[in-house]
């Protein structure tokens, strides 16, 4: 299946035994998960990663404390921990193979580099400085998987932490919430029972209904462009059925976004978090790191793992033709667009250049329509559009809101550190999204004369601005209370 006016394919067969192919593409069956289950053994060339990293967890599989508990993973690394570039070069042309090495790699990495500020946090200490050299045997490896499959060099969200993170405990069971565990662990999270194997889990889950958010992008915008539609009543139809399905797997993910509290509690957040910061806007890294043997010695820095670079609410900006506000704020979350596997990428890129370039948006309100003459039919029909557009709309509010609230409950009531793990600023970055979604919102009831009128939308588009109203003031007066007992600016 091609976008229109583009040669990109989104799959609907995931091929998941060719590894000619890389590990992470876009399909309508799996969405944004990699395309077959994530590689759970290495070969035997590896074993001395794949030992290292059973022994690396704070608690190990069988319960007892690992090398994090008492800080000696690194001078584990710098002396006994042989450099397997070679090896990895054997087994280039195994794309998802080199995905689950990047992984492994970048969890030794970041294991690394933020062991010292890991060993000041439990002492109640603040995290000072962490390792700003990553030698040899690591820096080269990470490199090269991270060059193979389209990575930086530096652990991501999809490719390491998350989405290739999760096995299944029985195959024949699936993809289901009690059959996940952890592949790799900094922490408690090889006990699938843990606040850290819950925090990445409940991702996995939600990112699992991923394939009808894009199987229902998919619709809509070939509904656009397909010249052999029988009639613009038809062609709305299609629309329609698109945002429906669209809508549908957004509430579902949502409702999945839900169940975190319950699976990973606000006050464990904080310490397995440490290994998941990056190594740019960070203090533990002032200078960025020196990977040794690569970029000539000079140093580099990366933003770190998180649900920031997940493809679902990107997909939904760039679909709907979100308005983000011209600031500081949301140069970062384009710089966040950059940290995910290059088909996740390339593919968001295209939507969004193709709901543009179709006019989508335009397509959805109808508002120019109005002013033609319509029969009863085609005035519900619009209605409809703009029912099912708001009401994604309204999807990716709630999940921007709930973001807001895990973010104060799990982070500013729990540590004064500025700074998110991807590097944003705590307290004003997850609300300049929030607010521009809602004022988008906003303004499309207006335009649309949503609440009263003849094109009025009802009772439940009429609930939805109404809390929409109330959660801004709310948002404003929260932002403004944090900024002032912080001392930050708005933006
Ligand atoms: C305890 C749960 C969570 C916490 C504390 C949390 C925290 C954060 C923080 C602090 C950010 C700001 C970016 C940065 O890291 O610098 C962020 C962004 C984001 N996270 Fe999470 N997150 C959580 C769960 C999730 C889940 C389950 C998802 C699902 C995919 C997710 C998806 C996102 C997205 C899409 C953004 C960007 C928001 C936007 O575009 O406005 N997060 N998260």
């Amino acid at each position: 299946m091609i976008i229109p006016n583009s040669s990109f394919e989104v799959l609907e067969n995931t091929k998941p035994d060719d590894v000619s192919l890389p590990a992470f593409m876009v399909s309508t069956t799996r969405g944004f998960l990699p395309r077959a289950e994530p590689i759970v053994t290495l070969p035997s060339d590896f074993d001395a990663i794949e030992n290292l990293l059973q022994e690396m967890p704070v608690r190990t599989l069988s319960g007892k404390p690992g090398l994090l508990a008492s800080g000696q993973l690194g001078d584990f690394v710098d002396t006994q921990l042989p450099d397997l570039s070679e090896q990895v070069n054997k087994h280039k042309d195994n794309l998802p193979l080199m995905n689950a090495l990047y992984r492994d790699y970048s969890f030794l990495a970041s294991a690394y580099l933020l062991e010292p500020c890991h060993m000041r946090f439990i002492k109640g200490e603040p995290y000072g400085l962490g390792r700003s050299f990553l030698p040899a045997q690591l820096s080269r490896p990470i490199a090269r998987c991270a060059e193979l499959c389209g990575f930086k060099p530096f652990m991501e969200y999809a490719g390491s932490y998350a989405l290739f993170n999760y096995r299944l405990q029985e195959p024949s069971k699936g993809l289901d919430y009690s059959n996940l565990r952890l592949i790799r662990a900094f922490e408690h999270g090889l006990d699938p029972t843990s606040s850290e194997a819950g925090f990445v889990l409940v991702h996995v889950e939600m990112v699992k209904n991923s394939g009808p958010l894009v199987a229902g992008t998919m619709s809509c915008l070939t509904a656009l462009a397909n010249p052999d539609i029988s009639s613009p009543g038809a062609q709305r139809i299609a629309f329609n059925d698109g945002l429906r399905t669209i809508l549908g797997a957004m509430t579902t993910v949502n409702r999945v976004m839900e169940t975190m509290w319950a699976k990973s509690k606000p006050q464990s957040y904080t310490s397995f978090r440490t290994f998941i910061f990056g190594i740019t806007s960070q203090s533990m890294f002032p200078d960025g790191v020196v990977y040794e043997g690569i970029n000539d010695g000079k140093p580099l820095s990366f933003r770190g793992e998180s649900g920031a670079n997940d493809s679902m609410i990107p997909l939904m900006d760039n679909l709907l033709q979100v308005q983000m506000p011209d600031t500081p704020l949301t140069e970062i979350l384009r710089d966040f667009r950059q940290y995910r596997p290059s088909n996740h990428r390339t593919f968001l890129v295209e939507v969004k250049q193709c709901s543009e370039g179709l006019g989508l948006k335009d397509y959805a309100l109808a508002i120019d329509k109005e002013n033609g003459a319509m029969t009863e039919e085609e005035k519900e029909s619009i209605r409809e559009t703009r029912r099912l557009w708001l009401g994604i709309l309204n999807q990716v509010r709630d999940f921007r809101w709930r973001h807001w609230c895990f973010a104060r409950e799990y982070i500013l009531k729990q540590t004064s550190h500025p700074t998110a793990t991807g590097g944003s600023p705590i307290v004003t970055w997850l609300p300049n999204q929030l607010q521009a979604v809602m004022e988008e919102m906003t303004e499309i009831y207006n335009s649309v004369g949503g609440r009263t009128g003849p094109m009025a939308l009802g009772d439940g588009s009429q609930d939805i601005m109404d809390l929409v109203d109330r959660q801004r003031q709310t948002l404003r007066k929260e932002v403004d209370k944090y900024c002032q007992e912080r001392g930050v600016g708005a933006n």
